[in-house]
């Protein structure tokens, strides 16, 4: 079978948020990329994934005119609201503390407004192709092969973006002797559903000895619900009287009594899991979001941490393809992993703090406890948390200099 050959500046593995907002970013600079996508669009758009945004990455989908559907659909919020049994809740205020806003926007969302910014641009995204293979990324010619209906490409480029999500092909060619990879797994899982009833006015985290249990939503009239499981329960277990009555035990009773429940259109059970590779490049493939790390989504830094490494890398490559100037684009990995640890710490804070582990003992439940009294009590942790959960700003290259002097 002949191979068809093509070209492109930068060769991108994955459709999700990370390689279209990254595909967006350079087209808008002038700079041209292909998307190899393994599913169709359909299922893309059909996944459904956490739906809060850090006041940082509404302002790179405002600065990169994605946000017209966001800013008329999603919710602006000032924080949200955290409880613990037993205990006050207490208000995440992050205009208080910040003078930031955070949004509820959907993933699911994003993804469409990308997919039609891309469009629209006439970008070339490549959905159902099959048998991705990276090749001498660490030369200057690197190249991508695929298939697609049965006919074998090859893809010449300048440089690849890894941003095939944690199954992906990208991360697996750095090899085992460069790669290191950390992790942690949870012991539960996050039962999720969706359900056409109003929300809660706002975000509702709560702590209970029964387990964790969270308010969300994504529109007016569209409530999303979590709680925690163990990961050996299955969707079928869960009817939806289950779900509801068992979420209500979880919140606080004048908060139970606020929740409307009615019939689910989706559940599901999600592991929990931290996990960063490093380092984010190898040659001239550079990793970008779930592909080089993941977080639980207590506190929803996932897509945020995507926005985040977009960010960093599109400045790298327009500086570099565009001005010949290296600086960014070589130290991507080293800034992109300074913010990709801070929202692990964080991610990882929040849900030691807020789930029941199954091999908790009395000293650990006391710290947990503990962890929350300070919350309530002092401020400057109320400032810290607001800080974190409304989104660290993205740094400067000087940030580097200065630890590192
Ligand atoms: N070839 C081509 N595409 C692939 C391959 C492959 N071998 N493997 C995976 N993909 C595609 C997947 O089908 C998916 O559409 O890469 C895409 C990766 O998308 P995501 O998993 O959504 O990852 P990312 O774009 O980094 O977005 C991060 O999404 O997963 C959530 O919680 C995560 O919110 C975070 C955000
Ligand atoms: C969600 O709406 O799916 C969501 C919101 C906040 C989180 C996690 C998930 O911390």
């Amino acid at each position: 079978m002949t191979q068809q050959s093509d070209r492109t500046q930068v060769a991108i593995i994955g459709g999700g948020p990370s390689g279209l907002l990254l595909s967006h970013i350079l087209s808008e600079n002038g700079i041209d990329s292909v998307v190899l996508e393994r599913q169709s669009k359909a299922y893309v758009l059909s996944r459904i994934r956490a739906g809060l945004l850090e006041a940082g990455t509404v302002q790179l989908l405002r600065d990169y005119g994605l946000a017209e559907r966001m800013d008329e659909n999603g919710k602006s919020k000032d924080g949200s609201w955290i409880t613990r049994q037993g205990l006050d809740s207490h208000f995440i205020d992050t205009h208080k503390w910040t003078g930031k806003r955070m949004m509820v926007y959907g993933q699911t969302e994003i993804t469409e407004d990308l997919y039609d910014a891309r469009e629209r641009a006439g970008g070339n995204i490549l959905n159902e192709v099959a048998d991705v293979a990276l090749h001498e990324v660490t030369s200057d010619k690197p190249h991508v092969t695929y298939t697609k209906d049965g006919q074998s490409y090859r893809l010449e480029c300048d440089y690849i973006a890894g941003c095939d999500g944690f199954h992906g092909v990208s991360r697996k060619t750095i090899p085992a002797d460069i790669l290191r990879c950390y992790e942690r797994a949870y012991p539960f899982g996050w039962l999720g559903i969706m359900a056409e009833v109003p929300p809660l006015p706002d975000l509702v985290y709560a702590y209970h000895e029964r387990g964790f249990a969270l308010a969300s939503q994504r529109n007016r009239l569209l409530s999303r619900y979590y709680i925690q499981c163990p990961l050996s329960d299955s969707v079928l277990d869960w009817s939806d009287d289950r779900f509801w009555e068992e979420l209500l035990a979880r919140f606080p009773a004048d908060v139970a009594a606020e929740i409307e429940t009615g019939p689910s259109i989706e559940k599901s059970i999600a592991p929990l899991r931290s996990f960063v590779a490093e380092p984010m490049q190898y040659g001239r493939l550079f990793l970008a979001g779930d592909a080089a790390h993941i977080v639980p989504p207590t506190g929803a830094k996932g897509l945020n941490l995507a926005a985040s490494d977009v960010h960093y890398l599109s400045r790298g490559l327009v500086e570099q393809i565009k001005s010949d100037r290296p600086t960014h684009l070589q130290r991507y990995s080293e800034l992109a992993l300074r913010r990709v640890w801070s929202s692990e710490n964080f991610s990882w804070r929040m849900t030691q703090m807020m789930h029941v582990f199954p091999d908790m003992n009395g000293f650990d439940s006391k710290i947990q406890h503990n962890s929350y009294e300070l919350l309530l009590q002092n401020e400057a942790h109320q400032r810290a948390l607001a800080e974190e959960y409304v989104g660290l700003p993205f740094e400067e290259l000087d940030a580097l200099t200065l630890t590192a002097a």
